[in-house]
């Protein structure tokens, strides 16, 4: 049962001790998250893995985030997912391959006036790519502060993988859309209207499949359904919702804005509904709804739960480290250049 699973649990966290270390994202399952040392959004997650020094962090998220636990860690440290099916449809939006023949397109085209940044939900070979290159890696809370420093460093720059975490940050720094341009890398192609030279972003043509579920009609439903309701968005949302919406920002940003809200105010909610669920049972005072009435879950966060869960943890105890994430070194080396960097200026 749920129960004998949760007892087995803390009692393998208190056998380890300080040697083992689970952090969880905030679209992790209440289940899960009972049991993390630390909560958070990415950058958080990031900064506290790059500061551990348990012998095995567990790590309850998806595969890219355990890859940058992994990076930011020391040799002698382990990092384990869950599940290795915890993937993410839009880091695996941008490929080695695919990376490579844009970068060689663009470069023919601008030269040397372009520098990579990649969102952390991208594969570490993408992240390694970027910190070849001169670039960094960017979350949803500092995505502002890095455009602006890539576009102190060059004249322009390709945003891996998100198009709409890249137009919504640069459009918030006043860059036009139509200064913005598309790299198509299933069609090998740049999608744009006018003279190359006035482009500064090139957005990579990946989304997330959870946030794109969030649209104009839900926005317009809630106005008309509930007049004083606040709408919240993540910035994964498309350029149109985010410009409808009241507010966007990480899951940080959310959390944080909705604790601040005074009692008796009412809020949609555009993100995973994990964290819609957590942030509604935390605020009884407050009337909170998904701004897409069927809900949004990422799949692919939700399979890590308290079975797989324990799994690891019992192996972990027995000695044996499965589902082990190791970036190969070479790789690891080039893309904590890409991590430090953000790390660094966050
Ligand atoms: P943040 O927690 O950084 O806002 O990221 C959301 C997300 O989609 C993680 O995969
Ligand atoms: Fe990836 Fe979207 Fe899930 Fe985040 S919510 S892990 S971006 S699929």
């Amino acid at each position: 049962t749920d129960k004998e699973m949760e007892t087995r649990i803390t009692a393998i966290k208190t056998t380890l001790g300080d040697d083992l270390f689970i952090p969880c994202h905030h679209y992790q399952k209440d289940e899960v998250i009972q049991f993390a040392d630390a909560s958070g959004d990415s950058l958080q997650l990031a900064q506290v893995s790059a500061k551990q020094s348990a012998s095995v962090i567990v790590f309850c998220g998806v595969h890219f985030m355990a890859e940058t636990a992994d990076i930011l860690s020391k040799d002698n440290q382990h990092v384990i997912l869950p599940d290795l099916r915890a993937g993410c449809s839009m880091a695996d939006m941008a490929n080695d391959q695919q990376t490579n023949e844009a970068w060689q397109v663009l470069q023919a085209i601008f030269g040397d006036t372009i520098l990579p940044l990649t969102y952390v939900n991208s594969t570490a070979s993408i992240k390694a790519f970027v910190g070849r290159n001169g670039g960094a890696t960017v979350t949803s809370s500092n995505a502002k502060n890095m455009v602006k420093w890539a576009l102190e460093q060059k004249q322009r720059l390709l945003f891996l993988p998100d198009q709409h975490l890249g137009r919504n940050t640069a459009y918030e720094l006043g860059i036009k859309l139509k200064e913005m341009a598309v790299w198509d890398p299933i069609h090998r192609k740049l999608e744009y209207d006018g003279d190359y030279q006035q482009i500064k972003v090139i957005l990579w043509k990946g989304h997330c499949s959870v946030h794109e579920n969030f649209t104009v009609q839900n926005i317009a439903q809630v106005r008309k359904e509930h007049p004083n309701m606040k709408i919240i968005v993540h910035p994964e949302c498309s350029h149109e919702v985010v410009q409808k919406s009241d507010d966007a920002g990480s899951t940080k940003y959310i959390i944080e804005t909705i604790e601040r809200a005074g009692s008796g105010t009412e809020w949609a909610i555009g993100t995973e509904m994990n964290l819609v669920n957590r942030i509604r049972k935390n605020h009884p005072n407050k009337k909170i709804i998904s701004l897409n009435p069927y809900m949004c879950p990422c799949l692919t966060m939700n399979r890590i739960d308290l079975p797989h869960l324990l799994w690891v943890l019992e192996e972990v105890e027995l000695g044996k480290m499965c589902n082990r994430i190791k970036v190969e070194k070479n790789m690891a080396m080039d893309a904590k250049i890409a991590l430090d960097r953000m790390l660094q200026l966050s």
